[in-house]
């Protein structure tokens, strides 16, 4: 059973419990990656308040008009976040000298995660991934003695969730401020029967800017008929974006002795192989251009983490040409290392920003791909009554 907590997130989403010194004034901002146009950076409510503030994002292809929503701390971070798929739109965080830039690819309004050409190379831009985060072996797998058809949408293939994933919905939006920092909290219920999934699935997630310039990403998740889920968050980051073509020189650090070998449609065969001797080994910093090229296509691979349960250390990255520094921790027992392979240039984010290959890398705390069809990998069930909960953080610092 995936990690079970009863009360956990109670304490992050209660309204109005504390109010945070009001946040800081306009850091003093990388102009090649300043958060989108139409983020409120420097309103007067942000500078006011200590709940997060809100904009217009523009309307989705049916019409409904989405928000974007600018979490703040008192050191100048910011992190913008569209109920459009609970996606991570931009992260404002220092480098070395205390200079601020954006390291998170995306677009400027809610036309750009909805673009035919965006679509067309789904590379899931930040969104929240669910119900079933990564692949599911020819979209089928048997629950309870029965078995389900999930709709394709990779190949032969069930990838992040089907045609119409978490990422392309929109989410019920609450703003908040908890003891911890400025909170945003998306709910989402899944139907029975959605992208061919058992059970009406209720899904809360709750973004929070913590006062060390930490993004939490906690998530609750209950279910009426068994069922199965996978939930994370795809962000893309570039420690040195909007000077950093690619992240080849960013030094990655995986705490994790073995990883899942996928066949040729990036399915796990079963086998958890020791990384010692190979390229994915990162149980010590390399530079992903380092070895990337003896891995065909790129890294794209779940690594199975040393320690399963409780929070736990899931990666770290350091960027030498800004100093900027990533720590992930999840409680879950795997991460996606992607290295953004697919992308090749087609798509103009941000300022006009050109994402090719390698442009950002993807670190998604999950359980592993394909886990229903797999009985000897932790099991990504859950049940009427239980209630899933898991928290992974984000934690940027700088290496002087
Ligand atoms: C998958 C990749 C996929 C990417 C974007 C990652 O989580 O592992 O294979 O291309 O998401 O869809």
């Amino acid at each position: 059973m995936i990690s079970l907590r009863r009360s956990g997130l109670l304490a992050v989403t209660l309204p109005g419990l504390l109010l945070l010194a009001a946040c800081g004034s306009n850091p003093s901002a990388d102009q090649t990656s300043t958060p989108t146009a139409s983020a409120p950076a420097d309103s007067a409510q942000t500078k006011s308040a200590a709940m997060p503030t809100s904009a217009p994002f523009g309307k989705t292809t049916d019409g409904t008009e989405v928000q974007l929503f600018t979490l703040a701390n008192a050191n100048g971070v910011r992190a913008t976040i569209t109920n459009y798929g609970g996606t991570l739109t931009s992260l404002l965080v220092p480098d070395k000298d205390g200079k601020m830039g954006d390291v998170i690819l995306g677009f400027d309004n809610v036309s750009g995660y909805q673009s035919p050409e965006f679509l067309k190379a789904g590379p899931y831009f930040g969104a929240l991934i669910g119900r079933y985060g990564n692949r599911i072996k020819g979209g089928k797998f048997s629950l309870e003695g029965k078995a389900y058809t999930l709709a394709k949408n990779n190949g032969p293939n069930t990838l992040h969730g089907g045609l119409k994933g978490f990422d392309k919905v929109v989410w019920q939006a609450e703003p908040g401020s908890a003891t911890d920092g400025q909170s945003l909290k998306l709910t989402y219920v899944s139907k029975d029967g959605e992208e061919g999934y058992p059970g009406t699935l209720t899904v809360a997630v709750v973004y929070t800017l913590t006062a060390d310039n930490a993004l939490k990403i906690d998530y609750t998740a209950t279910t009426d008929k068994a069922t199965v889920l996978n939930l994370t968050n795809h962000a893309y980051f570039n420690l040195n974006h909007g000077a950093g073509k690619d992240v080849l020189n960013h030094e990655v650090t995986l705490p994790a002795d073995r990883y899942t070998v996928v066949d040729a449609t990036l399915i796990p065969t079963g086998e958890l192989k020791p990384v010692k001797g190979t390229p994915f080994d990162f149980t010590t910093p390399h530079a992903i251009g380092e070895r990337i090229a003896q891995v065909p296509g790129g890294y794209d691979h779940n690594w199975v983490l040393n320690t399963a349960t409780g929070e736990h250390a899931a990666a770290t990255v350091y960027d030498p040409a800004t100093g900027r520094t990533l720590e992930v921790t999840t409680d879950q027992p795997g991460i996606q290392f992607y290295t953004g392979n697919f992308l090749d240039g087609t798509l103009k984010g941000k300022g006009g920003t050109v994402y090719g290959k390698h442009a950002g890398f993807c670190l998604e705390t999950q359980h592993f791909p394909d886990s229903p069809n797999q009985p000897t990998f932790p099991s990504t069930e859950l049940k009427p009554g239980a209630t899933f909960h898991s928290v992974s953080t984000y934690k940027f610092g700088v290496r002087k």
